[in-house]
C-alpha cells in the first residue's frame, strides 16, 4: 500500500461547453473507452488508493458513467469528490451515487455573478449552475466551489461570495486566470496583475466579516477565512514550515494528490495537465502501477524539487531575503508563461516584496472591528 490513498481523475478530456478561460484548451478533447478506465481501477487497488475525486474535462459527459460507478463500488473505492461546472447533475444522478455507498462533495465552479456565463461562453450557464447547488443540498450532498478571478469578476467577489452561500456552498476557492490553454489562445477575458488580484484581495477581506460569511473561502494562498468556527488564516505564511530544511522537497501543496490524465500519465498535479512538454515526460501508470509513475524520474523531480536547486537555480531567489518564507512560489504559476521549473511566482513574489503580509492583517483588524460595531 502506498502513502496516497487518493487520486484525481481525469475521466475525460470531452466537455458540453467550450470556456473562454479553460487552461486545458481545446486539444484536450478525447476520452479514454471504458475498458482503458476499468484497467486503471486495477491499479488503484494494487497501490491502495481508497478515494477519487472525478474531473475533466466535464466527468458527468461520460455516457457509462453508471458503470463506471459501479465498478468504483465493487472495488471498494469511493468518490469523494466530482469537480464539474454543474450543468448535467441530475437527480438520477445523485440517486446512483447514493445506491453505491458515495457521499460525494460536488465542486461546481462558479465564476461570479455577472460574468459566470462569459466565463462559460454560454447563455443560462449561471442559471443552471445555481441550480445545481441547491439540488445537491435538496438530495443532501455537500457542495463547494472553485472561482477564476479575473478583471471581469474582480469587482462583484462580494456578491459573488453571498450568492453561493445562499445556495447553500461550503468552500470556496478564489483562484487567478492562468494564462494558458482558451484563456492564452482566445485572450477574452483580461487577467489582473499581481498587485491588482492582491489588492482586490485586501479590499474584498473586511466584507468577509461584515457579511458574517460561514462559508470557508480561500483567497488563493493569502487569506483563509472559516466564519463557521470563527477562525482566519494566511496560508502562505505558514508554507514556511516546509522548507526549513533546504534539502527538503518545496512543493507546499499540503495534501498531495496526484492527477490521472486522460491518456494514463501520471501527473504530480492538476495544474501540469495543461502543460504538453511536462506532462508528455510523466509516465502511464499501466507502465509498472503507480508507485513505478510516482518514483519516475519527471514526477520524482518535479516534487523532490528543493529550495537549494530552486537558490541554485535563480539568482533573484537566491539573493532574495523572502527565500525560506516564498520558496519561489508554485511551480505550476511560476511555469506559466513559459514552462520553466526555475522561475519566479509572480504572486507570492509581489505579495513577499510589497508587504501584503501587513496588508492582509490590516484588512482582517479592519473587519473585524467593523462587525464589531453592528
Ligand atoms: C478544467 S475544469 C474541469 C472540471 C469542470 N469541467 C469545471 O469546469 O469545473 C477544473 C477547474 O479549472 C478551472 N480553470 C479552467 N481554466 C482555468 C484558468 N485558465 N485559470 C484558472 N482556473 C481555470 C475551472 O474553472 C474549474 O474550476
Ligand atoms: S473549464 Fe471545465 S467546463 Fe469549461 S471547457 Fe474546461 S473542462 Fe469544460
Ligand atoms: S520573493 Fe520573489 S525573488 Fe524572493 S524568493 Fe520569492 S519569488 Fe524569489
Amino acid at each position: 500500500m502506498g502513502n496516497v490513498d487518493v487520486v484525481q481523475w481525469m475521466i475525460t478530456g470531452n466537455c458540453n461547453y467550450h470556456c473562454s478561460h479553460c487552461y486545458l484548451g481545446e486539444d484536450n478533447r478525447m476520452e479514454p473507452d471504458i475498458s482503458s478506465l476499468l484497467s486503471y481501477i486495477e491499479y488503484f487497488k494494487d497501490y491502495g488508493i481508497k478515494k477519487v475525486i472525478l474531473t475533466g474535462g466535464e466527468p458527468l459527459i461520460r455516457k457509462d458513467l453508471g458503470q463506471l460507478l459501479k465498478a468504483l463500488y465493487d472495488a471498494n473505492i469511493k468518490v469523494t469528490g466530482i469537480i464539474t461546472n454543474g450543468a448535467l447533475i441530475t437527480k438520477d444522478l445523485l440517486g446512483m451515487l447514493k445506491d453505491f455507498g458515495n457521499d460525494t462533495t460536488f465542486s461546481i465552479s462558479y465564476d461570479g455573478d455577472e460574468t459566470h456565463d462569459v466565463v462559460r461562453n454560454f447563455k443560462g450557464a449561471k442559471e443552471k449552475t445555481l441550480a445545481a447547488f441547491d439540488l445537491c443540498r435538496k438530495e443532501g450532498f455537500n457542495t463547494a466551489s472553485d472561482m477564476t478571478f479575473y478583471r471581469g469578476n474582480a469587482g462583484n467577489l462580494r456578491e459573488s461570495i453571498k450568492t453561493l452561500e445562499e445556495h447553500g456552498c461550503s468552500s470556496l476557492k478564489v483562484s487567478p486566470l492562468l494564462m494558458a490553454g482558451n484563456a492564452q489562445k482566445g485572450k477574452l477575458l483580461e487577467s489582473l496583475t499581481p498587485t491588482e488580484v492582491l489588492d482586490a484581495f485586501c479590499e474584498y477581506i473586511p466584507f468577509y466579516f461584515v457579511d458574517k460569511i460561514k462559508m470557508k473561502v480561500f483567497l488563493s494562498a493569502y487569506f483563509y477565512g472559516d466564519g463557521q468556527n470563527g477562525i482566519w488564516d494566511i496560508p502562505v505564511e505558514r508554507f514556511k514550515m516546509y522548507v526549513d530544511d533546504c534539502d527538503k522537497a518545496m512543493c507546499a501543496k499540503e495534501e498531495k494528490v496526484p492527477f490521472l490524465y486522460i491518456d494514463g500519465r501520471l501527473l504530480p498535479c492538476a495544474g501540469v495537465a495543461g502543460y504538453k512538454e511536462q506532462r508528455e515526460k510523466m509516465r502511464k501508470i499501466s507502465d509498472g502501477g503507480i508507485e513505478a509513475a510516482m518514483k519516475s524520474p519527471a514526477y520524482a523531480g518535479f516534487m523532490g524539487y528543493t529550495l537549494k536547486e530552486h537558490a541554485r537555480s535563480n539568482h533573484d531567489c537566491k539573493e532574495c531575503e523572502y527565500l525560506k518564507t516564498c520558496m519561489g512560489g508554485c511551480r505550476i504559476i511560476a511555469g506559466i508563461e513559459d514552462f520553466e521549473l526555475h522561475g519566479k511566482d509572480r504572486y507570492f513574489c509581489t505579495y513577499f516584496k510589497n508587504g501584503y503580509l501587513g496588508k492582509v492583517k490590516a484588512a482582517v483588524q479592519l473587519g473585524k472591528s467593523l462587525a464589531a460595531l453592528e
